[in-house]
């Protein structure tokens, strides 16, 4: 048995404004009788744009009736700037309070507001089609709300979401897109640890790193000694030691070969390893 409060009891065993407006200015509908909850709401507003009229019919508990009737009081002769303000803890509050299994009643009816506002400024009539995408329509929880219950508590399994915003506690046709976002957030949860291993250097094997010292020669360094009319061998490669030879016209030359030798050590630290150390063949 729910522990309700007597407000609560006083509305489900007399609701206010039950049934529908004539030509209404907007409606929305939310929920799903394949769930057992579904709540439409319709208002007409007077000349200063205020709410004059509103009903409601809901098929549901006895909080789903007493919140829709509470919802339609608490927005009778408000502009539909100050209804749509009204949360789904004033209503709960209104009430005085809701069993917090059924919390979910209160947030339907803030739904159909929103839907039937919607309905007004746009004409479009479809039963729940707002910015904010519903994933679970027994519940009328959103894309938005699910994630936000996900990130903010850690969550992991679809269970947990139920336990938290309903979502996935009726009929359960929601429990894949429910994974489907959990998921999601797991992937950005991985994103953010990754940056610092992806963006770490990577460690060359000793033959990448030889073909990368060719590489450079061949690219950088050959063509540059080559317009002196000299040239260059790679004789070995010894841990961060590069063996190289001059030849050409640059061998044999004691002070061009410092500056060459320096020229192609720098060029490979800042291409290979900034641990390399070139030496000339038969000279260290
Ligand atoms: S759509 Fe029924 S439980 Fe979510």
């Amino acid at each position: 048995m729910w522990d309700y409060t007597e407000t609560v009891l006083d509305h489900f065993r007399h609701p206010r404004n039950v049934g529908r407006v004539e030509k209404p200015d907007g409606t929305g509908t939310v929920g799903s009788l394949a769930c057992g909850d579904s709540l439409t709401l319709t208002f007409k507003l007077d000349a200063q744009g205020r709410i004059e009229e509103v009903k409601f019919q809901t098929f549901g508990c006895a909080s789903a009736i007493a919140s829709s009737s509470a919802l339609t009081e608490l927005v009778k002769g408000k502009t539909l700037a100050e209804a749509e303000k009204i949360t789904n803890k004033e209503i709960a509050e209104y009430l005085g309070g809701l069993p917090e299994q059924k919390m979910h009643c209160s947030v339907m009816g803030r739904e159909a507001l929103e839907v039937a506002i919607h309905n007004y400024r746009t004409g479009e009539t479809m039963v729940k089609e707002l910015e904010e995408k519903i994933v679970c329509t027994c519940f009328g929880v959103s894309e938005n709300e699910i994630l936000r219950v996900v990130r903010e508590n850690s969550l992991n399994t679809v269970d947990e979401v139920t336990n938290y915003c309903k979502a996935g506690g009726g009929c359960g046709g929601c429990r894949d897109a429910i994974q489907t976002l959990i998921d999601q957030v797991k992937t950005e949860r991985e994103a953010v640890r990754q940056p610092t291993t992806a963006a770490a250097p990577r460690k060359l094997t000793h033959l990448q790193q030889i073909k990368l010292i060719e590489e450079i020669i061949d690219r950088e360094i050959r063509p540059a000694l080559q317009k002196d009319k000299g040239d260059i061998d790679l004789v070995d490669v010894d841990g961060n030691r590069v063996i190289i030879a001059f030849r050409g016209m640059c061998a044999g030359c004691q002070v061009s070969e410092l500056t060459r030798r320096d020229f192609i050590q720098a060029k490979l630290r800042e291409c290979v390893a900034t641990e390399i150390v070139v030496v000339e063949e038969g000279k260290a």
